[in-house]
């Protein structure tokens, strides 16, 4: 690392509310896609840009997130590397990474944190030099992904872990759910001033017809609901001062899904 060429992010919509993004290192030239949601998005970003796509670097196996694996493939004869906890689901896959594990890519090391919940095998991509984490359906602005494979307890240990990254992390997420996010989030701290401003903040980005992603661990710490589990406020809200943080957790988790 240290050769101080800062790494290239570019991040555009895919399919409705999928989020596309290409990494770029100028020091070797190398791209990869985080998660394959559409071909033509992510092939329009390559040609605008004259990369050459080299990898795909999955984060789960759900079909938003693999359906161009096959089909960058073929084009560009890219490797993809994806969870091995679930790595015979990822279409085209070369390599299975694990909790711990680090890729290199160009001039970037990558650590892999295996973050499960939504899915089983899901993995979040944390580049540490240059504060970047790709966590696709584990965190959402001002939200978390739901937990369909896995529990409530394993889905807050995967926050956990996130939550010990920098503040200063800037967070890619899988999708702009921001908006529904934030009117869930007022109704279990109505009172926080920072979500309040926020929630005003993200209706008028979307008015406006721009994304509010990427975030930031130290923001998503002030208004995001599922990291604030031991806020005295939510507690007291849920009527919950004693529980553990993972039942604080799956009750808001359950009221979202419960949430129009
Ligand atoms: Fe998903």
């Amino acid at each position: 690392m240290g050769c101080g060429m800062a790494l290239v992010i570019e991040q555009f919509i895919c399919r409705t509310d999928n989020f596309g993004v290409l990494i770029h290192d100028p020091g070797s030239g190398l791209t990869a896609s985080i998660d394959a949601p559409e071909e033509g998005p992510i092939r329009a970003k390559l040609a605008e840009k004259k990369w050459h796509l080299s990898e795909i670097f999955t984060t789960h196996h759900h079909g938003d997130h693999v359906e161009a694996n096959l089909p960058l493939k073929a084009a560009f004869d890219c490797s993809i590397t994806g969870p091995s906890g679930e790595a015979a689901k990822i279409p085209g896959i070369d390599k299975a990474v694990s909790e711990g594990d680090t890729i290199v890519f160009g001039g970037f090391e990558i650590e892999v944190i295996e973050t499960p919940g939504h899915t089983l095998g899901h993995v979040s991509y944390w580049i540490p030099s240059a504060r970047v984490a790709f966590v696709a359906d584990t965190i959402f602005a001002m939200g978390c992904g739901r937990v369909i494979e896995g529990t409530p307890e394993m889905m807050w240990n995967s926050l956990e872990k996130l939550l010990a990254l920098p503040d200063e992390t800037a967070l890619y997420c899988g999708h702009e759910y921001t908006v529904a996010n934030a009117r869930f989030a007022l109704t279990i701290e109505p009172g926080n001033a920072d979500l309040v401003r926020r929630a005003k903040e993200v209706e008028q980005l979307r008015a406006e017809g721009k994304v509010t992603l990427p975030t930031t661990m130290a923001l998503e710490k002030r208004t995001n609901p599922f990291l604030r589990v031991n806020e005295p406020a939510i507690r007291a809200t849920l009527g919950m001062s004693n529980a553990t943080p993972a039942e604080v957790f799956a009750e808001i988790r359950g009221r979202k899904d419960r949430f129009k």
